[in-house]
C-alpha cells in the first residue's frame, strides 16, 4: 500500500472526538480530516465512534451517516453510490479509493479519511479540481473529424475498432490515479497526469476520429507527456482496475513509430 503525503493546507491537529452511543455493541473508529477556510482554524482531525449495527456496510455509508447523525457539518462529495461517477474520490487508509465501493469490513482498526492528496482543499473532503478538468478539456475529449459523415448512416465503428477502447473508455475521472503520482504533486502546471493521458490515449485510439496526427503533436512535450516516469502508482490506486501507466506507454510508443516513419 502507498502512503502519500497529506493535502497542501498544512498538517492537521487533533480534533474533536464523537463516542458511540452507549448501547452499541459494535464499533468502528472513523478518524476524519476537517478544515473549514471560514474559520480562520488550521486544519484538524475529528475522531467518530460508530454503531456499525445501525450502519450500511460501505465506507461512504459511515460518512453519511456522519452527516446526517452526528456531525452535520462535515462536507464530502458523492452521488451515485455505486462506483459510477467518480464524485467520493478519497483517501482512505493511505491509499486513493472511492469511498462507495470498499466495505468497512476490509478496513482492520481505525479508518483514516483525507482528502486526494495534493489537490488544494476547499473544504474537509473536497478537493478543487478545477484544474483537472481544465487538463482534460484541453486534450479534446470528443471525437473530431475532417470528411463530412456518410449520407444514408452514422459513422460507423467495427467491433474489434470497438474493443480497442476498452479498458479506456470505463475511466470515471474520479483523480485517483493522477493524485497519486509523485511527478503529478510536483508538476501538475505543466505535466497532464495519468487519468488525463488515459483519456488522451482513448481518443487518439478511436477508430472514428480523424485528428491524431494533431493530438499527437500537442501531447508531443516534454512536460504534458513525458514527465510521466514509469512509477505506477497511478495503475496501483485505480479503483476501477484500469492501467493509466499502459496508456501512456501506448502514447509514447506511438510517437515513437511516427518519429521513425
Ligand atoms: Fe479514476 Fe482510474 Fe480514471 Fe484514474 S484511470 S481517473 S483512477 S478511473
Ligand atoms: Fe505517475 Fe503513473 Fe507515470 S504514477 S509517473 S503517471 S506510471
Ligand atoms: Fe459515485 Fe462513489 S458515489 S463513485
Amino acid at each position: 500500500m502507498v502512503e502519500f503525503a497529506l493535502p497542501k493546507n498544512s498538517v492537521p491537529k487533533k480534533g474533536k472526538f464523537f463516542p458511540a452511543p452507549e448501547h452499541a455493541k459494535h464499533t468502528k473508529r472513523f478518524e476524519v480530516y476537517r478544515w473549514d477556510p471560514e474559520s480562520g482554524e488550521n486544519p484538524r482531525i475529528d475522531a467518530y465512534e460508530i454503531d456499525l449495527d445501525n450502519c450500511g456496510p460501505m465506507v461512504l455509508d459511515a460518512i453519511i451517516k456522519i452527516k446526517n447523525e452526528i456531525d452535520s457539518t462535515l462536507t464530502f462529495r458523492r452521488s451515485c453510490r455505486e462506483g459510477i461517477c467518480g464524485s467520493c474520490a478519497m483517501n482512505i487508509n493511505g491509499k486513493n479509493t472511492l469511498a462507495c465501493i470498499n466495505a468497512i469490513e476490509d478496513y482492520p482498526g481505525t479508518i483514516k479519511i483525507f482528502p486526494l492528496p495534493h489537490l488544494s482543499v476547499i473544504k474537509d473532503l473536497v478537493g478543487d479540481m478545477s484544474h483537472f478538468f481544465a487538463q482534460y478539456a484541453s486534450i479534446k475529449p470528443w471525437i473530431e473529424t475532417q470528411t463530412p459523415p456518410p449520407a444514408d448512416r452514422e459513422r460507423l465503428q467495427s467491433r474489434e475498432d470497438r474493443k480497442k477502447l476498452d479498458g479506456y473508455y470505463e475511466c470515471i475521472l474520479c483523480a485517483c490515479c493522477s493524485t497519486s503520482c509523485p511527478s503529478y504533486w510536483w508538476n501538475s502546471d505543466r505535466f497532464l497526469g495519468p487519468a488525463v493521458l488515459l483519456q488522451a490515449y482513448r481518443w487518439l485510439n478511436d477508430s472514428r476520429d480523424e485528428i491524431a496526427g494533431e493530438r499527437l503533436d500537442d501531447l508531443e512535450d516534454p512536460f504534458k507527456l513525458y514527465r510521466c516516469h514509469t512509477i505506477m502508482n497511478c495503475t496501483d490506486t485505480c479503483p476501477k482496475h484500469l492501467n493509466p501507466a499502459k496508456a501512456i506507454a501506448e502514447i509514447k510508443k506511438m510517437l515513437l513509430i511516427r518519429q521513425q516513419g
